[in-house]
Order: structure tokens, then sequence, then C-alpha cells
């Protein structure tokens, strides 16, 4: 009877657990949890890094670093309709069995970035690409498309920009559908932009600096008419000070504005290191700030920082918080 008892009593705590465990995961409570361990629709830790995401016909995908503890995978493909909740859609590009290719398993592949191309139907992913067992030296950006937005995609060709050392990078389309690369170049010492081909797969040659301030982790976006840039120090997986550069066109001149991050380690990027500015669909002048929290000793572990960014006038303001949804931008 006394064993009954107990029995049924475990049974009723075990269920109001079970019952209060799964609440975090309803609807109504679904928040980003900046710097914390975020898993995927699977319950897997998401593998991500250094990424950037493409909104497609109603879906965000976010493609990012896979990393083991220090090795580089390949690029990762989660999809969303709400940006807190992610299904994992698989390798969106392989590092190549062949030794000969320049993606070899052993090549780094980092900050991987796709957009679309409404002409060719292709998508276009761009990466900073280190040859295997070269360090950093190599400095090249490299090219892959898809057919579709999942993948899987292949691999086209590696090089220089015009004849430029490429390292930290990102894509930016502008509203006329014109792309740009913008890139880490001359041993980061600058930061330079090149408009691409129509069909994306290259750079033209109109190719500029865009400041000489020693700058990598470049993340760009538009707000009324005019361009905003996030960037960060070069000091590794280290964090640093982020700055905002500001101006009226792509090419120039790009005013500094100074560090946009307010709040506890503002002076750190709050510990991580900028890689995109995602504007929110159906939410105007709704942008979100995204950061790689490194973890050097294990760099699948690195964390991912989501902010809202707040416009002050014309000021830019990242501030730190610990949890918050996407409801924070109709109380703004
Ligand atoms: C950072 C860069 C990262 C990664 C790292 C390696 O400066 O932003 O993407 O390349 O260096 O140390």
């Amino acid at each position: 009877m006394n064993n009954k008892r107990t029995f049924f009593i475990l049974l009723f705590g075990v269920l109001i657990f079970a019952s209060a465990q799964g609440q975090t995961s309803s609807p109504a409570s679904l928040k980003f949890f900046p710097a914390q361990v975020w898993n995927d629709l699977s319950g897997n830790v998401i593998n991500a890094h250094g990424g950037g995401i493409l909104y497609h016909k109603g879906r965000y995908y976010w493609f990012g670093e896979k990393r083991g503890q220090h090795a580089s995978e390949g690029v990762n493909v989660y999809s969303s309709k709400d940006l807190y909740q992610w299904k994992f859609e698989g390798l969106a590009l392989a590092p190549s069995k062949d030794a000969g290719s320049d993606i070899a398993e052993g090549c780094l592949m980092e900050r991987p970035k796709v957009i679309y191309n409404q002409k060719t139907r292709k998508f276009v992913m761009w990466f900073h690409l280190e040859l295997k067992g070269k360090g950093y030296s190599a400095a090249r950006a490299a090219v892959a498309v898809s057919d579709q937005v999942q993948g899987p995609y292949t691999f086209l060709s590696s090089f220089r920009p015009n004849g430029n050392m490429s390292r930290d990078m990102n894509l930016y389309v502008d509203d006329d559908g014109s792309a740009y690369h913008i890139y880490s170049s001359d041993e980061n010492m600058d930061l330079r932009i090149a408009r691409l081909t129509d069909d994306y797969l290259r750079p033209t040659n109109q190719d500029s600096l865009l400041f000489r301030r020693q700058r990598e982790a470049p993340a760009l976006f538009k707000y009324r008419q005019k361009y905003y840039l996030i960037t960060s120090g070069c000091t590794g997986w280290a964090p640093n000070q982020a700055s905002l550069h500001t101006a009226d066109s792509l090419f120039g001149p790009w005013k500094l504005v100074g560090n946009p991050m307010e709040g506890p380690q503002a002076d750190l990027t709050f510990g991580g290191q900028s890689t995109f500015v995602l504007p929110v669909q159906g939410k105007k002048d709704s942008f979100i700030f995204m950061a790689d929290k490194w973890n050097p000793k294990d760099l699948r572990d690195s964390r991912y920082i989501w902010l809202p960014v707040r416009f002050d006038g014309k000021d830019v303001k990242i501030s730190w918080m610990d949890e918050w949804n996407l409801s924070w931008f109709s109380k703004k």
C-alpha cells in the first residue's frame, strides 16, 4: 500500500516537472538568450559560427562554420520561420575528399555568407578560405553555388579579389540588386569593398579601400538610405572593441562614429565579435546584431550573441540584454 502511494506521488512529481520543462519551449516563452547554449529543434547545439542569414520564401536560412573542437568541417545550414527555433538542414558545403582541391579536408572555411541572384536563380555562397596546412597565409575568397537554398553547394573557385589578400568578409546586396564583397585585406590593415559581377560569382574591378584602420569581422546594413558598418579589431579569437562607421555611399567616404555597444563589457563587444546584421522581415527599421563569442579551446562551443539594434536619431546603440524577444521592436 505504502509503496503504491510513494509510486504515485513520485509519478505526479515527475509529470509536474516534465510539464514545467515543456513550457520553456512553448511559443509564448520564445526568447533569445545571448551567449547561452542554443539548441536546434533536434536538441543538438547549433553549430554555425561566423555566420549570416538569408531570408527566402518565408524562411530564414542561417549559414555558418561547422566547427569541431578546432577543425573546420564545412558550412552548416539551419532554417527557421520565427528566428528562435532552428531546424538543422544539413551540411551546405562539405570540404572535399580530393587532396588537390582548394577546399580539401583540412582547409579553413570561415565566415560563409549566402545571397540569392534573382537573374540566374542561383544561391551564391562566398567564404574566407585558407588552404590546408598554410595557416592564414593564402588569404583567399571562395565561391560556391546551388540551385537550392539549403544546398548542397558546388565549389567553383578561390582567388584573391583583384590580387588583394582577403580574410574576414561579408556580402551585401543593395536595393538595386547589385552585390558587394566587403573584406579585410593587406594583412587585415585595410577594409575593402568590391562590387560583384551581375551573376555574383566574381568581383569586378570596381574595388576600393574603405579605410585603413586594421579592422575585421565586417557587418554592413542600410537604414534610411545610410550605410552602417560594424567591425571588430584584429585580436584573433579574443574579443575587442567594436566600432561603427557610416557612409552615404558604399564606396565612402566612411566616417568613424565610435563604439555602439552599451552595458557590461561594452568595450569588449560583450565578449563577442561581429558577424552579421540581420534585417527582421516585416518589421520596418528592425535589425539584429549577430556576434560570435568564440571559445578557442573548443570552437564548437562558441556561443551566439544576438541583440537588437536601437536607433537614437542617427545614432546606433546596441545594449546588452540577458534575454529578449522580437516584441522589443514594437516597444522601442
Ligand atoms: C579572427 C577572425 C576569425 C578567425 C580568427 C582566427 O580574427 O575574425 O574569423 O579567423 O581570427 O584566429
